[in-house]
């Protein structure tokens, strides 16, 4: 491999330090990551304190010293706002480097001219952890879904309002003390009015909905109530009629049948929404995302993951330089296959020996219904260093009882040595089953 890639960040803040620490620890991950280095940093103020350790070298407070430095190969914005964000990117694109970004308001507003000058240049603008945070969303919809007619993608794409409506759904928690919270861990714009407004969810069903149906879409057409206005109460009621309330954003392709109409009727709107119990968004709590795409022939699928934060967008903003990285690797090999595509290995493996493997236990037991038998059992287990998440009695007659245990995770070894010894105990009659649980 010849010169590594010099990446120039635009933002040092929750996304630019995750990236950065990623970038400066590369053991145990893709080679390719070893390949990239930082050049160059800018941000607004150079004198605060930063969550990676960046050499003061590389700090500017000018972005433009980033985006025109010669050794910058591939400039991450990770500023955020629309200017100097939109400008920025243009004169990278223009200067012939490729641009990752997570800014999904400019990505929504100027995505189009933002594209066509890419294109025209030759480069590339890569945009994962602009949707869904950690969650890979928008190269599945580019790439591994291709083959599909895709009908509708729904789902809940803004981590700081599901963080919120989960406590309150929950615990009954105050919606601006869980905003601060939100705020401190991370999740939040810099103006949490686009969280809680619905302006974040909008901008990304646009970039989402464009992926999807494969033509531009005008961001301000799209109808946005937030959830700055609910109340705790009708979070209650709702959990009474059996619903949980989740911030959906949905595009819906209206024409299913007529695929030569010139333009593609989308219905396409971010509102509070009860949602189903059983429904698979119900199950969707705290900072997570789930992004729901049905398609022909697919059917349905969905995709889930922590929607915001430091560790998790920074990894899709690598998943992209890497993508970016691996296509120079193209160049400057010989074999001309994609390092992210060939099947490459890097490292050796082995498989544990079964006596290794930490698990979660389901094990019942086929015992006399007597007093102590529990105690007994429960003494086993802890002498062998398990712990016991539920043990409960189930079917006690004359013919005696059924005990369920389940363990907290422990080696496989461990659970071998405490059934050894509970079946030779009194009262014990056997192991009647024994399973695994998630
Ligand atoms: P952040 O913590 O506010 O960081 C922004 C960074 O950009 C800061 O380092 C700031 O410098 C720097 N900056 C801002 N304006 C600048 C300017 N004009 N010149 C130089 N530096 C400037 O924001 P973030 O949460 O990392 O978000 C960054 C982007 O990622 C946004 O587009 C956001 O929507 C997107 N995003 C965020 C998340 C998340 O979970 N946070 C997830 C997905 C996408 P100072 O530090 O000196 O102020
Ligand atoms: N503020 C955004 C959210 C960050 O909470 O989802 C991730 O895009």
């Amino acid at each position: 491999m010849g010169k590594k890639i010099g990446i120039g960040l635009l933002g040092l803040g929750t996304v630019g330090a995750g990236v950065a620490n990623i970038i400066q620890n590369p053991n145990g991950r893709n080679p390719l990551v070893a390949e990239i280095e930082l050049v160059r940093v800018a941000v607004r103020d150079i004198n605060r304190p930063r969550a990676a350790s960046i050499s003061s070298s590389l700090l500017t407070q000018n972005p433009l010293e980033v985006v025109d430095d010669p050794s910058v190969d591939v400039v991450v914005e990770v500023m955020g706002g629309i200017e100097p964000a939109r400008t920025l990117i243009k004169r990278a694109i223009a200067a012939g480097k490729s641009v990752v970004t997570a800014n999904k308001a400019v990505i929504a507003r100027h995505g189009e001219e933002i594209s066509a000058a890419a294109n025209a240049a030759g480069v590339y603008v890569l945009i994962e952890a602009a949707v869904g945070g950690g969650i890979p969303i928008i190269e599945p919809l580019k790439q591994s879904l291709g083959g599909n007619k895709i009908n509708k993608v729904s789902g809940i794409i803004n981590g700081t309002t599901n963080f919120i409506l989960s406590r309150i759904t929950k615990e009954g928690a105050s919606y601006s003390d869980v905003l601060k919270e939100a705020q401190k861990l991370g999740y939040a714009e810099s103006d949490p009015a686009a969280d809680v407004e619905g302006f974040d969810a909008a901008d990304k069903i646009a970039i989402l909905s464009g992926l999807a149906f494969g033509g531009p879409i005008n961001r301000e057409s799209i109808p946005v109530q937030g959830i700055s206005g609910l109340n705790n109460l009708d979070v209650d009621y709702a959990k009474k009629l059996g619903y949980g309330v989740k911030l959906l954003a949905v595009a819906e392709r209206l024409e299913k049948q007529n695929i030569d109409l010139k333009s593609i009727p989308l219905a396409v709107w971010v509102q509070p929404t009860l949602v189903p119990e059983d429904h698979p968004l119900a199950g969707v709590n705290g900072v997570n995302n789930a992004i729901l795409v049905e398609g022909d022939p697919i059917g349905k699928v969905m995709f889930y993951g922590p929607g915001a934060g430091a560790g998790p967008t920074a990894s899709a903003v690598v998943a992209d330089i890497l993508n970016i990285a691996g296509i120079r690797t193209i160049e400057t090999t010989t074999n001309h296959l994609d390092p992210l595509l060939a099947a490459n290995r890097w490292r050796n493996c082995h498989v544990v020996e079964p006596s290794d493997i930490i698990q979660k236990h389901y094990l019942r037991l086929r015992t006399e219904d007597s007093p102590g038998v529990i105690g007994r059992i429960g003494s086993v287990f802890g002498s062998n260093g398990v712990s016991i998440q539920s043990i409960v009695q189930f079917d006690s007659n004359e013919a005696g009882a059924e005990i369920v245990v389940i363990t907290h995770e422990v080696k496989k070894g461990q659970i071998t040595s405490s059934l050894n010894s509970i079946k030779t105990l009194a009262g014990v009659k056997g192991l009647s089953a024994e399973m695994v649980c998630i």
